[in-house]
């Protein structure tokens, strides 16, 4: 597990909240009464329920106390609370369950999904954002500096560290388990200072687990600079020296029966 840093993931709010309001916007369910944002870091994806649901009863769920620091320190009518969501079991149910980009960092999701169907009450929705750029230069690149030989050992945890499946997979977990289940998948393209900057927001993210992974700073710094040198190579200044930085997003809001 990464050690998360608020401040760090706080950097890019706007661009990484963007997904939790496109995913609250696409929910059809009147006035959900009990919500809970699964992994809600420091309070961001929850601010964005509390303005589309503004009677419910809102919880947010985090295993890292940094995190909820911050989130507690954002809103002190939600009830926020630490658990980690593969043992975590509700007293009660909810009517939404609500999940932005957090469940990468969760294994089995064979198991981890219908476990979050079964805290549903009847008519309520699993709604979930997870990251799909597997294929793109912002991962693969990662992959490719940490196979080099000198890092290769270190990182190997490293690298089987995210949790993914394809549209199909989930849509077959899923079905038999809902009545209805909408699929979709958004590519932002982000607007950039720089090729440094797409490294400063992978630093929040999916670049932890490498770093964390290394001896010291003299190393860190070293994977830093070989990834930046393929960064510059994969995402070309624009005329007025932005950089855009693509990144496509899987989206599901899977509904139980009344
Ligand atoms: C990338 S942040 C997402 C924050 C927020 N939901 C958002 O939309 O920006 C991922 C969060 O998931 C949390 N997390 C990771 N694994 C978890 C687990 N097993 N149980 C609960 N929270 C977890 C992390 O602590 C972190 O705060």
């Amino acid at each position: 597990m990464p050690v998360w840093d608020a401040d760090q993931y706080l950097k890019f709010q706007r661009e990484r909240t963007q997904p939790a309001v496109d995913l609250a916007a696409r929910i059809q369910l009147e006035s959900p009464g009990r919500i809970v944002d699964v992994g809600c870091g420091p309070g961001n994806s929850t601010a964005v329920l509390a303005s589309r649901f503004p009677e419910a009863r809102l919880s947010g769920l985090d295993s890292s106390a940094e995190m909820l620091e911050t989130a507690q320190a954002s809103n002190a009518e939600v009830n926020w609370f630490q658990a980690d969501v593969t043992t975590w079991e509700p007293e009660e149910n909810f009517d939404l369950i609500f999940s932005n980009a957090v469940l990468q960092w969760v294994p089995d999701h064979q198991t981890v999904f219908p476990r979050l169907v079964r805290f549903l009450n009847p008519g309520g929705a699993l709604a979930v954002q997870l990251p799909a750029h597997y294929g793109s230069p912002l991962h693969q690149c990662v992959v490719n500096v940490s196979e080099l030989l000198q890092w290769k050992d270190a990182t190997a945890n490293a690298r089987q560290r995210l949790a993914t499946g394809s549209r199909s997979f989930y849509y077959d977990l899923l079905a038999p388990l809902t009545t209805k289940i909408d699929l979709w998948e958004t590519e932002y393209i982000h607007i950039m200072e720089s090729a440094e900057a797409i490294l400063e927001w992978f630093r929040g993210t999916g670049l932890r687990p490498y770093l964390e992974a290394l001896a010291d700073d003299d190393q860190r710094s070293q994977f830093e600079q070989e990834l930046l040198a393929r960064y510059r190579d994969a995402y070309p200044i624009q005329q007025n020296g932005k950089v855009l930085f693509p990144f496509r997003r899987l989206f599901i809001v899977a509904y139980q029966s009344n």
